[in-house]
């Protein structure tokens, strides 16, 4: 139902016609702030019974409930809220599946996690609670999966800000469409915002045309109006370009940490192995051949390999009629499918930017 509001008239009008409607006198001052809280219920009634109320009829429910309305119409408008931004509950198990050793696991527990969930111990302490964060690491790596974990694991929301939902009505409205959504997403509790591809709504200004600088002006508003909330909101960004971005971005004060996401150890190979393990029909594995044959494989190689074996077991079944068994075999029959991302070229850069960009 369309909630858009029509301008406010003046507090005489207002005084006036709550009076008409109603009954009631207020002063002219206190009627034009009673005016959109009773649009706001006539939305809210609207809304439950499935069809347009009247104005006069919301009036008078307003002034007879006029205690509890205003947050009932919160609660119900935050639900819709969540709807319209596509807002996913993630599972823990997301949470679970990446190792204890696979940077940056440990970092964003310590720094993210325990400051938000451990709150009275963090305020005796002086420990701000983190509102927006920056992960940056080559492609794969993980950074989505992460934004989700962090959300799986404090049973938050998880609500990713697509670049189509700021370019629906085309580059011209991106910088409004991100002031929308923030100011939208500012009234939600227990959730976290992810924007992937960071870098091309915040990318340098100093390469940019006058549309791109604008988006990233706006944003660079929006950090500090974020940060002034009390609700619990979490901004996550992701990029795999973070020398691309416009370096008032990057400094103190804007993302209170800048994470670095990369490969992945012999245990965080285990653990991703031993996790699309388990969804396939296995024989005899030798697990340590697995790991050793999957080195410099991002969390996306792994997947892609098992997608790989998956589609082959399941093909070899169709054809030969008889249970197929994957085993290690599968596994080296189908290596050669899979290249891993991380070359020594990317694993220097990713080194460099570590050492430029990272602020944990
Ligand atoms: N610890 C993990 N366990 C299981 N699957 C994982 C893990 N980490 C990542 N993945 C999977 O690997 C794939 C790549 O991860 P993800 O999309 O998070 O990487 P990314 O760094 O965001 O990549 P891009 O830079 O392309 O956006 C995803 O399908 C994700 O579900
Ligand atoms: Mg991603």
């Amino acid at each position: 139902m369309n909630a858009k509001k029509p301008p406010t008239p003046t507090p005489e009008t207002c005084a006036r016609t709550i009076l008409e409607m109603s009954g009631a006198a207020f002063e002219p001052e206190i009627a034009v702030g009673l005016w959109s809280k009773i649009l706001d219920h006539k939305w809210l009634l609207s809304e439950k019974v499935g069809r347009d109320m009247g104005l006069r009829t919301a009036c008078i429910d307003f002034l007879e409930n006029m205690e509890q309305a205003p947050d009932e119409y919160r609660t119900y408008k935050r639900k819709d809220v969540l709807k319209e931004m596509g807002a996913q509950s993630v599972s823990r198990e997301t949470w679970d599946t990446i190792a204890d050793s696979q940077p940056p696991k440990r970092l964003v527990q310590r720094r993210i996690i325990l400051p938000l969930t451990e709150t009275n111990l963090a305020q005796k302490h002086g420990v701000v609670s983190p509102k927006a964060i920056l992960f940056f690491g080559p492609p794969g790596t993980g950074k989505t999966h992460f934004a989700k974990a962090i959300a799986g694991v404090l049973a938050w929301w998880f609500i990713e800000i697509e670049p189509s939902m700021l370019m629906a009505e085309g580059v011209e409205k991106v910088g409004a469409n991100l002031r929308g959504i923030m100011r939208q997403a500012r009234n939600l509790n227990d959730a976290v915002l992810f924007i992937d591809e960071f870098e091309e709504i915040a990318g340098s200004r100093d390469k940019a045309d006058r549309i791109d600088k604008s988006i990233t002006n706006e944003f660079l508003k929006q950090i500090p109006l974020l940060k002034s909330q009390e609700n619990n909101l979490l901004l996550v960004c992701a990029t795999n370009y973070i020398r691309q971005l416009d370096t008032a971005m990057l400094r103190p004060g804007r993302f209170d940490c800048i994470i670095p996401v990369g490969g992945l150890d012999t245990k965080g190979r285990t653990t991703i192995l031993k996790y699309y393990l388990s969804k396939l029909n296995t024989g005899q594995i030798d697990l340590a051949r697995l790991i050793e044959m999957t080195s410099g494989f991002t969390p996306a190689d792994i997947q892609y390999f098992i997608d790989q074996v998956a589609h082959f077991a399941f093909e070899q079944e169709l054809k030969e009629k008889e249970d197929y068994l994957v085993t290690t075999d599968t596994f080296i029959q189908m290596r050669e499918k899979v290249n891993p991302s991380l070359g020594n070229d990317e694993i220097e850069a990713f080194e460099k930017d570590c050492d430029n960009y990272s602020r944990v």
